[in-house]
């Protein structure tokens, strides 16, 4: 039941319901109408003949019936046998005298002879006014047991040139062979329809076959990726508008598909570098457990490298944390917005890292514009400065140089930060913005960094609807711009 209830609900079924119940319908108004233009053709073909027969056969006996001459029905007899021959059709011919009493019949039945047949035929009445009535078809019931007959009657007045009419003839006729006729033409056009009708529905589940085919597979990959098999590509075919779908889904799945490995070589490359600096306080706390000294000074010595890899790992989750906070904005709009003032936060800025450079010898430099205005989150902002600030003291040497800009061009308000460090390879350019990633990975390790810096500062620029754009040349330094669109 539920089986059935499942098919019978399919797209696949419901087409071809649809196209069985068209041509049901155009067959079955094109049956009615034919059959009944036929039908009506025949019948008045037929009428026309009899109404002929009749005044034919009035007019042959005219003169011997007024003569009461008793070959008369060797006469009727002929022409009855005739007609028949001609028409293929049974017919009788009854003539009638001045009242409508039955007074030859070709058939010579006893039964209708001498009977009165105006009450039953009323229309006799007028045939011997004088008055025209056309022949009439239609059904009679005779025999034992009573059988339905289709037949035709035809009357036309006896007219004596002298007396005028003295009686009349009425035809009957049996219309069973074009009865026949018609229903062989119907019961014939009834087996072709059904067969076409067949067709109809064997071509159409073929034809939607082609279209839910497609649907199919999809639900299938989609199913399959559902359980967790993002791999899946489908077969790009079917109608425009699947092709669309197909490849929607394809493209869909490979964004997909590349999310999910970004994420698995997010959290191998977390790992990695967690596991890092607890490998080293492992180390150092191992041989600490089997030293025997006395020696205070070694103790605070390794404790103090103990203190280094805690702060490295501190600050990997707080980035780690940070980037997952913006992770989860990435798309939506910033939640706070405020009006900053970027020169006087980026004077800030420089002033909390001045020590940093002094202590390298590096002189720090800043020039500004005034009224520097744009619209954004202050803190997130001044992470984004600290951070480059910060990449440019680390990666220059001794005694080099680190110049701050702050300009404003008709669009953007753009902060340059330029040093005069080791600058990054060419080669590496493109990738300098991917989390955890370093030029030179033991080096700024030694200098405390995660590699996470320059992701989320890009990250928070994005979601400022600016970018950072960067020039390097190995040896001699690097540029980093910001650019920040005054409103979102
Ligand atoms: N001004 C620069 N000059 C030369 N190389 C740079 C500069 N800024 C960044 N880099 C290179 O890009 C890498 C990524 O920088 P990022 O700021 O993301 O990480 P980090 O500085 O190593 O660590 P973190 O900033 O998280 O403490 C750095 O390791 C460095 O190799
Ligand atoms: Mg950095």
């Amino acid at each position: 039941m539920r089986i059935n209830k499942r098919i019978f609900s399919s797209l696949r079924w419901k087409i071809a319901v649809a196209y069985l119940i068209v041509t049901g319908v155009g067959f079955f108004v094109i049956d009615a109408s034919i059959m009944q233009i036929l039908e009506k053709d025949y019948i008045d073909e037929k009428s026309k003949s009899f109404q002929l027969y009749a005044l034919q056969t009035a007019q042959t006996i005219a003169n011997s019936y007024y003569d009461k001459d008793p070959d008369i029905y060797y006469e009727i007899r002929g022409l009855g046998e005739e007609y028949s021959r001609i028409e293929g059709e049974s017919t009788r011919i009854l003539v009638l005298n001045r009242n409508g009493v039955v007074e030859y019949d070709s058939f010579q039945s006893v039964s209708l002879l001498r009977r009165d047949l105006k009450s039953d035929y009323p229309e006799i009445v007028s045939v011997l006014k004088g008055d025209f009535v056309p022949a009439r078809d239609l059904y009679i019931y005779t025999g034992n047991p009573p059988e339905r007959k289709r037949v035709m009657y035809s009357y036309a007045p006896i007219i004596h040139h002298s007396d005028g009419i003295i009686g009349m003839v009425l035809i009957s006729t049996s219309l069973e062979n074009i009865d026949a006729l018609l229903g062989e033409i119907s019961r014939l056009y009834r087996i072709y329809s059904a067969a076409i009708s067949l067709a109809v529905i064997l071509i159409s589940i073929a034809i939607s076959g082609l279209i839910t085919q497609p649907i199919k597979e999809l639900t299938d990959s989609i199913t399959k990726m559902s359980q967790g098999h993002l791999n899946q590509r489908i077969k790009i075919h079917g109608s425009h508008e699947l092709r669309q779908l197909g490849t929607a889904f394809n493209i869909m799945s490979e964004k997909l598909e590349n999310l999910d490995n970004a994420r698995n070589e997010f959290v191998s490359n977390a790992s990695h570098e967690l596991k890092t600096p607890l490998s080293a306080m492992k180390v150092l706390i191992e041989s600490l457990l089997h030293m025997d000294m006395d020696d205070p000074g070694i103790y605070k010595e390794f404790l103090a490298d103990i203190n280094f890899e805690i702060d490295r790992l501190n600050a990997i989750i707080t980035d780690l944390l940070t980037l997952v906070q913006l992770d989860k904005n990435v798309g939506s709009t910033l939640q706070k917005m405020e009006s900053v003032e970027l020169t006087e936060l980026t004077r800030r800025t420089v002033r909390n890292l001045q020590l940093l450079a002094e202590q390298k010898r590096i002189t720090m430099e800043l020039y500004s514009d005034e009224d520097v205005v744009v619209e954004g989150d202050g803190v997130k902002l001044q992470q984004v400065i600290s951070n480059l600030v910060d990449n440019a003291i680390k990666y220059t040497p001794e005694g080099g140089r680190v110049t701050i800009s702050i300009s404003k061009s008709p669009e953007f308000a753009i902060v340059k930060i330029s040093d005069t460090g080791i600058g990054i390879p060419a080669e590496y350019l493109s990738k300098i913005f991917d989390r955890f990633f370093r030029v030179d990975k033991a080096r700024s390790r030694s200098t405390g960094g995660t590699g996470l810096g320059l992701s989320i500062a890009n990250r928070i620029v994005l979601m400022h609807g600016g970018y950072i754009r960067v020039t390097s040349e190995e040896g001699k330094g690097s540029t980093f711009q910001v650019e920040l669109p005054y409103k979102q």
